[in-house]
């Protein structure tokens, strides 16, 4: 090899080690999804590129497989930015991701791409297990083969199982009680990532365990757009506030709670985007640790009721709903600590209620029938 040839190489190599603060390549798995776009949207807004993988198997599609799919697509819109690239490659095509890591010089991965429906999981486990966890493992060997070993993962509040006490912290153990085979595929996820930390000192992962996901962007150009009757509360009153359902069932007003209805801690989208923003930033942060899991929530417990009459008031429409029993698998109350995020990201969430409904109010009235 001659000397410039060599140098060439050399400083691709040291390109690759310590990229500069901004413009990282970033590969977003499930980027075409609800937190996903959102987060694209923040990714972009910061001068990161971005590629985005994603099946749309829970999304909806371009028209044709070399379109965008409409998220995206109005992603650029909002931003004022072009993707690196999208590919409708699913994470069970070992092959197919091998070729999108031989395309591009991935610095990071953000890995949302998986099922997510509660109580599909019960029924379908190994639709569950495949995806979200034989998925994972795809991506991480692809990953460890591109020698790319910097991973922000979409976790949840459900590893936490029914909680020993509130607000929970990161210390609150993890996998002891989960209801339900999503929650399990989230910790399992969560065990592989921080035995691969501890056994390859060279990859460094946050774990983002996210509490209630809510609201859009500010534009109303995206939201969540679930495909058949929402499992999840505000997109369900959402779709009775737009007059496509006629009336919400709250699952149980018996609760030991202050009205007797579920209390939850809701986060703005856009919160929860940017924290992946600041977990990327802390991934490149000198003094980074192998796998740090942080709760990403606002610390604000919220009843069903609360959310009812919050919406009500940000949509003026009215929110029929009747009482009735239980749902099997939910916990009373859980609000996060979020101290940790705070104190190491340098994050907190800056939307309070009444923004998440106003905000999802106006992608709902604005699209009731979602992307199409
Ligand atoms: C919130 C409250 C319900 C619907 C789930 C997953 C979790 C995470 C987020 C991410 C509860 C009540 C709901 C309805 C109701 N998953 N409710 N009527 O259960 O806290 O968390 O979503 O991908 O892992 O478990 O959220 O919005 O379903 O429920 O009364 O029609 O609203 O009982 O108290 P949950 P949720």
């Amino acid at each position: 090899m001659d000397v410039a040839t060599a140098q060439v190489k050399c400083l691709w190599f040291v390109a690759r080690q310590h990229p500069g603060p901004m413009g990282r390549v970033v590969l977003v798995t499930g980027g075409a999804g609800f937190v996903g776009s959102h987060t694209v949207v923040e990714l972009l807004e910061a001068g990161h590129h971005v590629v985005v993988v994603d099946n749309c198997i829970n999304s909806t599609k371009g028209s044709d497989p070399q379109e965008l799919p409409p998220a995206l697509a109005r992603v650029q819109t909002i931003t004022g930015k072009t993707l690196r690239a999208f590919y409708m490659v699913s994470l069970l095509d070992r092959p197919g991701l091998t070729k999108v890591f031989a395309k591009h010089q991935v610095d990071l991965v953000i890995h949302f791409a998986a099922l997510k429906a509660v109580g599909e999981s019960v029924e379908k486990p190994l639709d569950y297990y495949i995806n979200n966890v034989t998925g994972t493992l795809n991506l991480l060997e692809v990953m460890g083969e591109a020698g790319v070993k910097r991973l922000v993962y979409s976790s949840s509040a459900t590893v936490y199982g029914v909680p020993q006490y509130l607000p929970t912290d990161e210390l609150h153990p993890t996998g002891v009680g989960i209801t339900n085979p999503y929650g399990q595929t989230k910790y399992v996820c969560e065990q592989i990532m921080k035995d691969l930390a501890t056994a390859d000192k060279e990859w460094r992962v946050v774990l983002l365990r996210y509490f209630n996901p809510v609201g859009a962007h500010e534009s109303g150009k995206i939201g969540e757009n679930p495909s058949g009757p929402p499992n999840n509360l505000v997109p369900y009153i959402a779709q009775v506030a737009v007059g496509k359902r006629e009336a919400l069932s709250v699952f149980g007003d018996d609760y030991d709670t202050p009205d007797g209805t579920g209390v939850r801690d809701y986060i703005h989208v856009m919160d929860l985007a940017s924290g992946h923003v600041a977990a990327l930033d802390k991934i490149f942060s000198e003094d980074f640790r192998s796998a740090i899991a942080y709760n990403l929530g606002t610390g604000q417990g919220v009843s069903v009721l609360q959310m009812i009459d919050a919406f009500k008031r940000a949509s003026g429409r009215d929110i029929p709903y009747k009482v009735v029993g239980r749902r099997n698998g939910d916990v009373a109350t859980i609000v996060a600590s979020c101290t940790l995020a705070e104190q190491e990201l340098g994050w907190r969430a800056t939307r309070n209620l009444q923004q998440m409904c106003i905000d999802t109010w106006r992608w709902q009235s604005q699209n009731p029938d979602g992307f199409m």
